[in-house]
């Protein structure tokens, strides 16, 4: 019998300074598989957030989450130059924005993530699916989860149906290592966390729940 992987843990750096956040990716990036420059620190601090993470970090895997919405391919050819593996491009793009995006990405050996934020529907997925794209992230906003937002079984089945469709799916918005159990009936590739981890008081013991969570859950 196969299995699916275990989730990975990304790190998501959402400080609004640099020298935060490249402190805290040097602290913690032997305990995560990848690491982002987070649409937060990407806006406070520009295309540098990038660039020095990738001079920081020459072998990670390196996230740009720009979120773009428009002008694909220019801001994929940003990202890519400045070393990002992957970027995120907002699901209320045009389909002319993530296939630019996406041939940029191509170029570069690197890959596309559609943000699922706000409305999408199945139709939307089978589309982006049929356009080449492969991995999406599902988000529960930071704003949403501070007004009181749960993950509902609606979240979960939606996950289901993407996952079927053959997506390979990152989860986000607030994720602390007990929420993980709600998931475990899902084929997460990655978990996407920020604050319990860049604002955790020993961020390498919160790393270390993380996977303990995750083997305890998903190891085989
Ligand atoms: C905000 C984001 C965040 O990077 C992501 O949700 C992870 O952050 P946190 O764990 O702090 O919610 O994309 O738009």
């Amino acid at each position: 019998m196969s299995h699916s992987p275990v989730p990975r843990l990304q790190l998501a750096l959402d400080h609004t300074r640099l020298d935060a956040a490249l402190e805290t990716a040097q602290r913690l990036h032997h305990q995560v598989d990848i690491v982002e420059a987070g649409t937060l620190l990407c806006l406070s601090t520009g295309i540098d957030a990038v660039r020095q993470l990738r001079q920081l970090l020459p072998g990670k895997t390196l996230v740009a989450d720009f979120k773009v919405a428009d002008a694909g391919a220019t801001l994929a050819k940003l990202a890519f130059e400045a070393g990002a593996n992957w970027i995120t491009v907002i699901c209320s793009a045009p389909l002319a924005t993530f296939a630019s995006a996406l041939e940029v990405a191509r170029q570069h050996q690197g890959d596309i993530q559609i943000e699922l934020f706000g409305h999408w529907t199945l139709e939307d997925a089978r589309r982006w699916r049929e356009l080449g794209l492969k991995q999406a992230i599902y988000h529960r906003g930071r704003d949403a989860q501070a007004s009181g937002q749960q993950w509902s079984p609606q979240d979960l089945d939606a996950m289901k149906a993407l996952s079927d469709l053959g997506f390979a799916l990152s989860v986000t918005g607030g994720i602390t290592p007990d929420e993980l159990p709600q998931f475990r009936d899902i084929d997460v590739k990655a978990f996407i966390v920020g604050r319990a981890l860049s604002e955790s008081a020993d961020g390498l013991a919160t790393a270390a729940d993380f996977h303990q969570a995750i083997a305890n859950i998903w190891g085989h």
